[in-house]
């Protein structure tokens, strides 16, 4: 590094080029290659983009080595302790905390955005009864772009105002109707008088011919759940959902994308894969087994809800998300979880190992949310959805984001090619 700190020298078959560095206003210093190729004639390598910023972002930031995260500077743990699920989204949405005025607008506008459009109910119908509910939500929410022309045009702010309300108002909807279809039980539409969380709770769990008190700890546990995962800077899922927005395409059609991302077991999918592991471990005394076998390098296994691309100290959300599973499970009346048992054990046995402390893995968010879940009666296979139906609000963000910044470009990645050099066609019979 050049010693004024505000360029680096790269020096290249006997060339100098200075490269400028940015300072950001929390994390590491930030390198500014996008004139390295034009000037040097090379690319940079990072697969994984481990060590590369794909943008700069005024809504979160994660010290992975403090195990820190703030949303628009505030700590996770005092929005999940003092704040709820719309409010984290305003803040999120606008940069602020809102005053009370503008939060019961806020809540008020998304509110009304709750229901969809009838005629989904019968692209609903189209799927399969035991279609997994990710799958129905990526085919539902990608199809939203053929029902809700007026907010498609990325170019017109007050579309993308509308576009971002409607889809943090239906995916709740969307999520609770995936599920009652493939329980073969009737739709049942949102209710203005309730909260986002009790909204979703009914939506999942009453039926038409009874009535249905939302329990308010389990409200206030699928909040916190909401809240703990609204946002997580540039993810595998946001970047893909800035990825598939840099082309300019609609809103709808990239939150699809995102959700899809979202999908795989190294991301969202770890929620319902954890659950299903600590189900197999079973009983305490298995422990040790999985314990070996995710520290063996020949067996693919992974102990899943632990380790994470930046936390490698602690995952904040899971301390939140632990210490939420003991209120639930006591306040329902549940002490003698043996899932619980198993993954308070895990969790200790593998703090303790060597292997684990050295490759800092620690349980991340996804390691006790399965087990509230469970315990509020969602099935596994509703755990992804969840999240995805938690995660829009900071998709739709950084996607917001993105879409007003002047410097927007679209996304191309560069490649290290390996593969065959220039060579002629051979005609098949020659072959
Ligand atoms: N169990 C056993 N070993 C692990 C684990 C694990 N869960 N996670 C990482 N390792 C090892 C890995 O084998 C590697 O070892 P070595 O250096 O000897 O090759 C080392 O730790 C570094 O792992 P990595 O795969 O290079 O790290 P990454 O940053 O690419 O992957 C991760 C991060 C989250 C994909 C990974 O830790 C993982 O697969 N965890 C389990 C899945 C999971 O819980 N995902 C949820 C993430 S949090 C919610 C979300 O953001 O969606």
């Amino acid at each position: 590094m050049a010693d004024d700190k505000t360029s680096a020298k790269l020096i290249l078959n006997g060339e100098e080029y200075d490269l400028p560095i940015q300072s950001p206003t929390l994390g590491p210093d930030v390198i500014d290659i996008r004139k390295l190729y034009g000037q040097a004639g090379v690319f940079t390598y990072d697969p994984g983009f481990t060590s590369t910023a794909s943008c700069d972002s005024t809504i979160t930031f994660i010290d992975g080595e403090k195990g820190e995260l703030l949303h628009r500077g505030y700590p996770i743990e005092q929005l999940a302790e003092k704040s709820h699920y719309l409010e984290v989204c305003y803040l999120l949405l606008y940069g602020e905390l809102p005053s009370a005025a503008q939060l019961e607008d806020f809540e008020d506008r998304v509110t009304k955005h709750t229901m969809l459009h009838e005629q989904l109910h019968f692209l609903f119908r189209g799927f399969r009864r035991d279609a997994p509910p990710m799958a129905i939500m990526v085919g539902v929410v990608g199809a939203l772009s053929a029902f809700y022309h007026d907010s498609t045009d990325v170019n017109d702010p007050w579309q993308r105002e509308v576009a971002s309300v409607r889809m943090i108002a239906k995916m709740p909807t969307i999520a609770a109707m995936a599920y009652k279809y493939t329980i073969g039980q009737p739709f049942i539409y949102p209710r203005n008088e309730l909260d986002y969380a009790s909204n979703f709770l009914r939506m999942c769990f009453a039926v038409p011919s009874e009535d249905y008190e939302v329990n308010p700890i389990l409200s206030r546990a699928m909040d916190r759940i909401f809240t703990l995962h609204a946002d997580h800077e540039q993810n595998a899922s946001t970047s893909t959902v800035r990825l598939a927005s840099s082309s300019g395409a609609n809103p709808f059609a990239c939150i699809a994308a995102g959700i899809a991302c979202l999908w795989g077991p190294a991301h969202g999918g770890a929620n319902q894969a954890c659950l299903e592991m600590l189900r197999e471990i079973g009983t305490v005394d298995r422990i040790p087994e999985y314990i070996a076998r995710a520290k063996d390098k020949n067996d693919p296994f992974r102990l899943m809800g632990f380790g994470h691309r930046v936390y490698k100290n602690f995952d904040p959300r899971a301390t939140v998300m632990k210490q939420s599973a003991d209120e639930v499970l006591d306040l329902m009346g549940i002490d003698d979880n043996p899932t619980l048992q198993v993954a308070k054990e895990l969790e200790r046995q593998a703090l303790d190992d060597p292997y684990f402390a050295e490759k800092k893995l620690f349980p991340n968010v996804d390691f006790y949310s399965g087990i509230i879940l469970e315990a509020m009666g969602f099935p596994t296979s509703m755990f992804t959805a969840i999240f995805a139906v938690s995660r829009t609000v900071g998709w739709i963000s950084q996607w917001k984001e993105m879409i007003a910044d002047p410097q927007l470009k679209i996304g191309r990645p560069r490649q290290l090619y390996v593969g065959a050099s220039l060579r002629d066609y051979v005609d098949i019979e020659n072959r």
